[in-house]
């Protein structure tokens, strides 16, 4: 069958190629592929600066955002044949460490986790893959093709948690929110705010293609300015610096930052530590990170996607491209918010 590899840590050696089909120790659930998402960090994997073969290979198929139907599963179980599913990225260390015993990889102490796609376990950009079934989440069929954005939202569905968790250590009332980047991860989080009765603003230094309008329909304020308004939360998607010191600075007393976006390693910015911890001291700040997601994050935003507008979604998907066309699909273009390889219609 086919798949789509690359070296890691070697740029240039994404190729489409024919593979093993998948071994059943993956998993009892045999999954064919309808689609897979694209996100900056296949691109990060394609340039050879992050990622993991599996023990014992050269090559890591790609492939974190997942789309699929399920071919063969075991009887009795709560997946069927035809099901839509969706792969769950992290699977837990071997150890296993306090978090991972308990489900919650995301929280992984040891560092020894894996991810399909991404750190030594191959990917969903196969025409088939394998997974056990805790490690498949249902999808309604009715989502079509937007059914690829569950991982992407689930990862903002626990940022969300996290922020609440932080919230209720007081009085949790916030009434408007950031986030910075109007990419999938940026709008997902916004869609999840704007979920939960917020007031959501949406910087991104875009002011034409298709954010604008995406934010709007959602019902965000879009932003190309840093707005000066103060936040009691603010999801930071962008990764960079700059825009990391502004949210910080700009949430409300007791508010909270969740650092959810990657950036380049080596950004030579400086951090006055000293204005860090005055502010973060004497109002009660938090500022946290967040990645990944657990099971329950990826129901979470299985329900989400549910109640989210069907066509707004399908708008987030800017462009489909078949398998053939695998290495234009990894292409970065401007104006494109997300794009989706479709295996099979
Ligand atoms: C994925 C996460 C993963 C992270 C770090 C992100 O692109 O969405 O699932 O944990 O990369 O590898």
């Amino acid at each position: 069958m086919e798949a789509l590899s690359i070296i890691p840590g070697r740029a240039g050696s994404l190729r489409l190629a024919q593979v093993e089909e998948p071994p059943a120790w993956q998993g009892s659930v045999l999954v064919s592929t309808l689609a897979v998402g694209v996100c900056g960090t296949d691109r990060e994997l394609i340039d050879g600066k992050y990622g993991k073969a599996p023990e014992g290979k050269e090559r890591l198929v790609l492939g974190h955002e997942s789309l699929g139907r399920v071919v063969d599963a075991p009887r009795g179980g709560a997946l069927r044949a035809g099901d839509v599913v969706v792969g769950i990225v992290r699977h837990p260390d071997p150890v296993p460490c306090v978090n991972c015993a308990l489900g919650e990889w995301d929280m992984c102490r040891n560092g020894l986790y894996t991810e399909r796609g991404i750190k030594q376990a191959d990917g969903f950009a196969a025409r088939r893959w394998r997974a056990e079934p805790e490690f498949l989440v249902k999808v309604s069929a009715s989502l079509g093709l937007a059914g690829v954005l569950l991982e992407p939202a689930s990862v903002v569905a626990k940022g969300w948690e996290h922020i609440e968790r932080i919230g209720r250590r007081a009085r949790w009332a916030p009434c408007r929110a950031l986030v910075t980047g109007a990419g999938t991860v940026g709008l997902m989080a916004a869609l999840l705010g704007l979920q939960r009765g917020l007031e959501v603003h949406l910087f991104d230094r875009n002011d034409s293609g298709p954010k604008p309008e995406l934010a709007r329909s959602l019902g965000a304020s879009y932003h190309v300015e840093y707005p000066t308004k103060e936040f009691d939360v603010v999801i930071e998607c962008t990764g960079a610096p700059r825009v990391i010191a502004q949210a910080v600075a700009g949430c409300t007393p007791d508010g909270i930052v969740c650092l959810a976006g990657l950036g380049p390693e080596h950004s030579g910015a400086k951090l006055d530590v000293a204005a860090l911890n005055q502010s973060l001291v004497l109002e009660n700040r938090v500022i946290f990170g967040s990645v990944n997601a657990n099971r329950r994050h990826y129901d979470a935003a299985a329900k989400a996607l549910e109640r989210a507008d069907r066509a707004w979604l399908e708008r987030v998907i800017t462009s489909r491209l078949p398998l053939e066309d695998w290495e234009r699909a990894y292409q970065r273009r401007d104006n494109d918010v997300k794009t989706v390889i479709v295996f099979e219609d």
